[in-house]
């Protein structure tokens, strides 16, 4: 798209990658079905149940909050910590990483242009919440507990950890100052704690589900509080979901990204390889990854019938992986998508010196990263291309707020489209559900004592398998 983010599949095609590609043929095959899908994610934004799509229009209010919000925590915080998992911690991660300074934590506070460090928690591994306690000063840390359920117990028990060190060290009072809810208006654990305890509290739409949440204030508080131009962000949104409802199907780049995919996933790819060309945007990749398995990993399709169906995401990163996993890509099974993500322009640039001398290297004098970087990603789409291996790149003129924005919005509408082409419910994740359940029973949670009961009767570990 002019000014914006570029989707090349060429490398999918037969024209060239040869008999292994997708043909004209497969598209004009499922274009019918892209166009039902199409229908039916209209029908869906039109009765509401679309909402991730709809904020990125009717925010104004909560982002001249959170801009508020995030001035005053500049005044007097050092740090800003996100509790959360999941759907909840992966996109405030990923946009602070590809926006800010690869090693911001360790800048001075003047070069963070005053604002707080910024860490996410993601995990109960207890070496990390530990460790971060060690690190940090309470007295000058915010804590941004975000759960749309709020009753997760990973981020609960986080929650929990914090609020009781705060108030026996700065008392309940004060602690107040140090704690922001994001969470939905009336479900879960958390929404009933911060009413009763006074804490300020930021929304999840209702029908915003995890890991389509970070336009939402999910990713827009701690992006701002990171200094993060958070209306720039939505515009690049806006800018995408636009520039989709003024093309045609073919001309969607989501919709082809997750047409390409699927045809691909029909043909035995059941590996969705995303591999950015830029440290900044390693962190998307785990978001994307989150977005594209647990939306589109699915047992039963819309009907109920069993299909087993999804396509398994695996994080890469350029140059890195070309020492690592790219061995794989090119020689291994046809069973992987490879989508690079390339930049335009990197927001540095480094030079080898004109006067270096190694002679064995003299063609490297007065090259850069940038020009090295991408000459790397092309001979890598070359290898691949030469290995009949299909892939695709996405391009962005540069990474900021901008064309991250319309990147996000991108890959949920393809997620969600891809939902629509595999015909599978593309924002439950019973899985998932499952595994939260058993914990809860394990725990002795009131009301599971059935699933207790389940647990029970089926012990499945045997000592002979043990080794
Ligand atoms: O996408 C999802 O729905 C999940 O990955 C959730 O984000 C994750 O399980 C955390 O849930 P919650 O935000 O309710 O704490």
């Amino acid at each position: 798209m002019e000014n914006g983010i570029r989707l090349d599949y060429n490398n999918m095609m037969y024209e060239n990658i040869g008999l292994k590609g997708i043909y004209g043929g497969d598209i004009a095959n499922i274009r019918p079905d892209m166009e039902k899908a199409h229908f039916n994610l209209n029908e869906k934004r039109k009765n509401g149940s679309l909402e991730w799509m709809d904020i990125i229009y009717d925010q104004e209010e909560e982002i001249n909050e959170i801009l508020e919000t995030a001035s005053g925590i500049r005044q007097w915080a050092d740090t800003f910590v996100v509790l959360g998992i999941g759907g909840s911690a992966l996109g405030p991660a990923a946009v602070h990483h590809a926006l800010k300074h690869p090693y911001y934590n360790e800048l001075p506070k003047e070069k963070r242009d005053g604002w707080p460090k910024f860490y996410v928690v993601d995990n109960v591994d207890p070496e990390r919440l530990s460790g971060l306690l060690d690190i940090i000063d309470i007295k000058t840390t915010v804590f941004n507990c975000i759960t749309k359920s709020g009753n997760t117990i990973e981020t609960m028990s986080q929650f929990m950890i914090v609020k009781d060190i705060l108030e026996k060290e700065l008392g309940k009072e004060d602690a107040k100052k140090h704690i922001i809810c994001t969470t939905d208006k009336t479900n879960g654990a958390l929404i009933k704690i911060a009413e009763k305890e006074g804490y300020k509290t930021f929304f999840i739409p209702s029908k915003v589900g995890g890991r389509f949440s970070e336009l939402s204030p999910v990713g827009l508080l701690p992006a701002a509080c990171g200094g993060i131009d958070i209306k720039e962000l939505i515009k690049g949104a806006v800018s995408m979901d636009k520039y989709m409802a003024e093309n045609g199907v073919m001309e969607n780049p989501a919709y082809m990204y997750a047409a390409l995919s699927c045809l691909a996933l029909e043909k035995g790819r059941n590996i969705s390889v995303i591999m950015p060309y830029a440290d900044s945007l390693k962190l998307v990749a785990d978001w994307y990854s989150q977005l594209w398995a647990e939306s589109l990993g699915k047992k039963y399709d819309i009907n109920g019938k069993q299909k087993n169906i999804g396509q398994t995401p695996v994080r890469a990163l350029g140059a890195t992986d070309q020492h690592s996993q790219m061995q794989l890509f090119v020689e291994g099974p046809d069973d992987k998508i490879i989508v690079i993500i390339g930049l335009d322009k990197y927001k540095r640039e480094i030079t080898i010196p004109v006067d270096s001398d190694v002679d064995d290297l003299g063609f490297l004098r007065g090259a850069t990263h940038n020009n090295m970087i991408s000459i790397e990603q092309m001979s890598a789409e070359y290898a691949l291309l030469k290995a009949g291996k299909v892939n695709m790149t996405i391009t962005l003129p540069e990474v900021n707020e901008y064309y991250l924005g319309q990147l996000i919005y991108m890959f949920e509408v393809a997620t969600a489209f891809a939902g629509e082409l595999l015909n599978i419910n593309a924002f439950d994740q019973p899985g998932v559900e499952e595994g939260k359940n058993a914990a809860y029973a394990m725990f002795g949670r009131k009301g599971y004592e059935a699933k207790k009961a389940e647990l029970d009767a089926k012990p499945h570990k045997d000592k002979k398998y043990i080794i």
